[in-house]
């Protein structure tokens, strides 16, 4: 198997309820090491540059908003497969399909407020990962 880094971003509803150490520890469990850590406010700006791909979606606005509406925990998580591994561990993107003991049916509130994001494939968590991180910040 492979090891591999993905980008995780514990959103502001986590930072707000004061859970990014039990969402942490959750990803630890599950096998992933943080290896990078930022915790600051996003600015609108970054977060309609980092959701791009959205942006002819309906829900890009309200996203934005939400992602400049708290502080937020970004993290590059090593491990094996830790693409999937990471997207396992969350859960489906709104909480209430999410599996029973993932991040997102246990924390989410709601779709946009789903607690965590994470990187969806190699070539988006390699995008991610330099968006917030220089290879100085990455200590393995
Ligand atoms: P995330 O994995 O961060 O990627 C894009 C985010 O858009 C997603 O998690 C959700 O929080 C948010 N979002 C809000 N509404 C929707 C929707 N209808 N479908 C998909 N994602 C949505």
């Amino acid at each position: 198997m492979a090891i591999e880094r993905t980008l995780s971003i514990i959103k502001p509803d986590a930072t707000r309820r004061n859970i990014t150490g039990l969402i942490t520890a959750r990803l630890e469990a599950a096998g992933l090491r943080s290896i990078a850590q930022r915790r600051f406010f996003m600015t609108r700006q970054q977060a309609e540059k980092f959701y791009a791909v959205h942006a002819e979606r309906a829900f890009f606005d309200d996203l934005c908003d939400f992602m400049a509406s708290g502080p937020v925990l970004v993290q590059v998580l090593e491990g094996e497969n830790a693409i999937a591994r990471n997207r396992e561990v969350m859960g489906a993107t709104n909480p209430a399909n999410a599996d029973e003991g993932t991040i997102r049916k246990e924390f989410g509130e709601s779709i946009e407020a789903n607690s965590a994001h994470g990187s969806d494939s190699p070539e988006n968590a390699a995008i991610e990962i330099a968006f917030f991180f220089s290879e100085l910040d990455i200590v393995g």
